[in-house]
Parts: structure tokens; sequence; C-alpha cells
């Protein structure tokens, strides 16, 4: 047999993705499954979005340019001028989902053996398109104690090598809700600047903030505009995972020569779904507080029912619709493989995201699990119902320090 590479041996499997195997036989069996597992948004996507999908009328489904539609870059472009977000139709490139950013990101800016700082726990594909860059994701702790806030900068220039080329972070986090505050971003700032480094700033959940305190994107900090890579996605806030319409945005001349060499390599991001996403930026104020009120409500509902099962933990998330959930519980993984597994409650049961993935460090995250609040309240309720149930029956429930 030929042997397979070592890059493809050493990429994790997704940790949103791995059980679904135990959650298809727990369907197959009858049980019904809570999916918390995956940031698959259920509510729909703009009805403007969906019109110009049935209205497309061409004769030829041809190839876009490789940087995408310019209707649609100048669209994104005066989209962002809306949170402050000085860039033109020249910085914006559209890629095939925020997923294709983050990798060509990679390429384009790190050589085989590169390390970039991430906090973690991160959201787990940075570190699969890490490995297919060669590159070297080097994590910084930050604790459910916290709240997960930004770990002190003498942790980050601990770690900084001759070989760091960027800090990554998500804000607002996937996984944890944070969602870092003025002061943090000027300390990333301050970092970045001393070391020369890039800021790969992944804001896809820009429109989910909950508590008031601003979203600072990382174009907003001066004095770096050179070393920003902002990557971006219609995924969320339109509920258009499905149409993989994603952008990289930045400032900086080389980088774009560069990116848009692998931009061409694939030839064109998807066609259909430039359509439909330049359409749903027309969404309008009314679609997009339906969306954000939904989760303000469902977020309000998740964490006070999960704060009031005995054992369990959860800070209170600022942004997303995640958030990471410390458990009485032996081991995570185990615990998520026993809910699909062994286990189910007047017929249902819980899928969600054993924490684990989502940290490099093997012995951190071992009790937390992630889930996303992206179903109904009625389903949240019976989840909460079915989890508690579980974590009565589990044989290998412990204490939390956490709590
Ligand atoms: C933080 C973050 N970045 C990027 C992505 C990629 O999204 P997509 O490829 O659908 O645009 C996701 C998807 O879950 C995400 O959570």
């Amino acid at each position: 047999m030929p042997k397979m590479s070592r890059r493809g041996e050493a990429m994790p499997a997704s940790p949103i993705r791995k059980l679904v195997p135990l959650a298809n036989a727990a369907k197959a069996r009858g049980t019904k499954v809570y999916q918390l597992n995956i940031g698959q948004p259920d509510l729909p996507s703009p009805q403007v979005g969906l019109d110009a999908l049935k209205n497309i009328d061409r004769t030829t489904l041809e190839y876009s340019p490789s940087e995408g539609i310019l209707s649609l870059r100048e669209k994104l472009a005066e989209y962002y001028h809306r949170f402050k977000i000085n860039v033109d139709a020249n910085d914006i490139i559209v890629t095939t989902g925020g997923s294709e950013a983050v990798l060509f990101a990679f390429m384009a800016c790190l050589d085989p053996g590169d390390e970039i700082i991430v906090p973690e726990p991160a959201y787990a594909n940075y570190m699969a398109f890490a490995i297919s860059a060669g590159a070297k994701i080097v994590t910084v702790p930050s604790s459910i104690e916290e709240g997960f806030a930004l770990p002190p900068v003498e942790k980050f220039e601990a770690l900084i090598t001759d070989r760091t080329r960027g800090i990554l972070i998500c804000n607002p986090n996937n996984p944890t809700g944070y969602l870092y505050t003025r002061k943090e971003m000027n300390q990333i700032r301050d970092i970045v600047k001393k070391y020369d480094l890039f800021l790969f700033s992944d804001e896809v959940y820009r429109e989910f903030c909950y508590t008031g305190a601003p979203y600072i994107s990382a174009f907003h900090l001066s004095g770096i505009e050179n070393q920003v890579v902002l990557i971006d996605s219609v995924s969320k806030r339109y509920s258009e995972c499905g149409i993989r319409i994603g952008a990289l945005i930045t400032k900086n001349e080389d980088l774009k020569r560069n990116f848009m060499k692998f931009c061409q390599a694939r030839l064109s991001p998807p066609l259909l779904g430039q359509i439909v996403a330049e359409a749903s930026i027309d969404a309008g104020d009314e679609y997009m507080l339906m969306t954000y009120n939904e989760y303000v409500e469902r977020r309000k509902f998740l964490i006070d029912g999960l704060n009031r099962i005995p054992g369990c933990y959860s800070p209170i998330p600022m942004g997303a619709f995640y958030t990471v959930v410390s458990l009485p519980v032996d081991n995570a993984d185990k615990f998520c493989e026993w809910c699909l597994s062994e286990f189910e409650y007047e017929g249902a049961t819980v899928f969600m995201a054993p924490a684990s993935g989502f940290y490099t460090s093997s012995d951190r995250g071992r009790n937390e699990v992630r889930m996303a609040y992206v179903l109904n309240k009625e389903d949240l309720g019976k989840a909460l119902k079915v989890l508690a149930e579980a974590l009565k029956a589990y044989p290998g429930r412990t204490e939390n320090s956490a709590q």
C-alpha cells in the first residue's frame, strides 16, 4: 500500500464533526439528537438573498474573476464602512468561505516551520489550516475562570521566537464567545508593532455582540494597517453557510499579490454564492435585528439553564453564538460519546463538541464542551433537560473545580 503523507496523518479530526457517526447511529435507532455541536444557524437566510438565487437569469454559469465579482467587492466595502472599517473594493478578495481565506492567508504569509501565536481555546480549523500550510500554531492559554479574557502580554512575548510571524485572534470569539476590549486590542497592536508581525483577525461574528461593549476591529487599530489580515464570511451573519462566500481584507500590497496567486490557481470563488451574498448585504435592519434578538434570547436562556444544572459552569459569552461550559465529568470526550451511544432521556440525547479539540495542550479543557445556541428556545430547553439527566446518570461524574 502506498504510504500516506505525514501531513495528512497529522491533520486533526474536526472536534465538531468527529462524533457525527455516533450521532447518525443514535438517529438511526430513533433517538432525537439535539445538535449543539456545530455553528450551523437554523434561522432563515434573508429573503433578498433567496430571491436573488431564484431569479438568476443567465445562460452560462461562468467562472468569476479570481478576486471575486467587482460589484460584490464594492458592496462589501460599503458594508465595512458601516463598522468604520475603511477599506475599498481593491482591499477585498472574495474567497470560498472564510475557511479558504484562513488557509490562503497562512499559505501566503507563512513558510513551513513559521509560527503564529493564538489564544486557546481556539477555532479548531486554525490548527488544521496551519498544518496544511506547514506552519505551527503556538497557543497561549486563556481560562474559563477568567472568562477567557486575553492572556497577559508577557505570556505572548515569552513565546515569540525568530520563527514567529503573526498573532491570530477571533473576535468575537469562537468557541468562547469572548469579545476583546479596546485595552486588550491595543495590547495586541503593541506586540504586533513591536515585533513586526501579522495580525490575523477573524471577525466573522461581528454582528453578534451582546453586552453593549464595542466591537473593535483589527482595522480600528492605528499604526499596523499593513500588518492586518482580516478574515470574513457571510456564513454566520446571513445564515448562509452553504453558499461558501468569505473574504480576505488587507491593505498590504505584497500580501494581495501573493494571496491572489492562490486564488488564481483555484480559478474562481463560487458564482452563485456571490450573487446571493451581494443581494444579502441589503438584508436590512429588520432582518439583522430579528436575528440578533433571537440570539440574545437564546443566549440568556441557555446560559441561565446551564448554570442552574448542579456542577455545570458557563461564563456569560459576550458575542458569537457559542459558549464553553465546564462539566462535572472525568473526561468530556468520553461524556460526549457516552451521551450519543449509551444514553437517552425520553427518547432524546444531546450532541456537544468536546472542547479538547479547541486546545493544543493535551491537559486543557478535559472537562469542557463547546455548545452552539443555534436551536430554538423550546429545543434548547429540552436539550438542557437531557443534559441534566445525563449528568446524573453518567458513571464518570466528578466534582467541577471551575465553579
Ligand atoms: C471563527 C470562524 N472562522 C471561520 C469560519 C469559517 O466559516 P466559512 O468557511 O463557512 O465562511 C468559521 C465557521 O464556523 C468560524 O467559526
